[in-house]
């Protein structure tokens, strides 16, 4: 079906974690900065028509030269573990990073979580 964008401004943050617009060039009215921690995540809601297998395409900015691996959850259980977030050469150049995903038919949590002390990359939205 047809692509629905669900930016990071309408996703739940873990604790101390903040919805900036001071780096240019995201989608909607913002991003999310996760905080720089181990653990910290970033969880969309999403919708699916029907259960299936689904493309979750992560735009987001990572203006270190140190990729930021996330776990990626889909209702509670981890997926896709060590996904890396390249560097993109600038906190204002944006990217993606797509993964497949089974989700079920109706409401899905989707939730990436950082691995490492540095946290996630900023995270702009997650295409399904
Ligand atoms: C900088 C940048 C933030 C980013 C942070 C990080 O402070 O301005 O947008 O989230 O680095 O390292 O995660």
């Amino acid at each position: 079906g047809d692509t629905v964008r669900y930016e990071a401004e309408s996703a739940t943050l873990s604790a101390g974690g903040t919805i900036d617009s001071n780096h240019v060039g995201f989608s909607g009215t913002g991003f999310a900065n996760a905080t720089n921690a181990a653990g910290s995540y970033v969880e969309w809601t999403v919708n699916a028509a029907a259960a299936g297998q689904a493309t979750l395409e992560f735009g987001y900015a990572n203006g270190t030269t140190a990729a930021r691996p996330v776990d990626i959850a889909v209702n509670g259980t981890v997926v896709a573990s060590g996904v890396t977030f390249p560097g993109t050469g600038a906190w204002t150049t944006w990217s993606a990073v797509s993964r497949t995903a089974n989700l079920v038919a109706g409401s899905n949590t989707i939730r990436v979580t950082a691995t490492t002390a540095d946290g996630p990359a900023n995270l702009d939205y997650l295409d399904v």
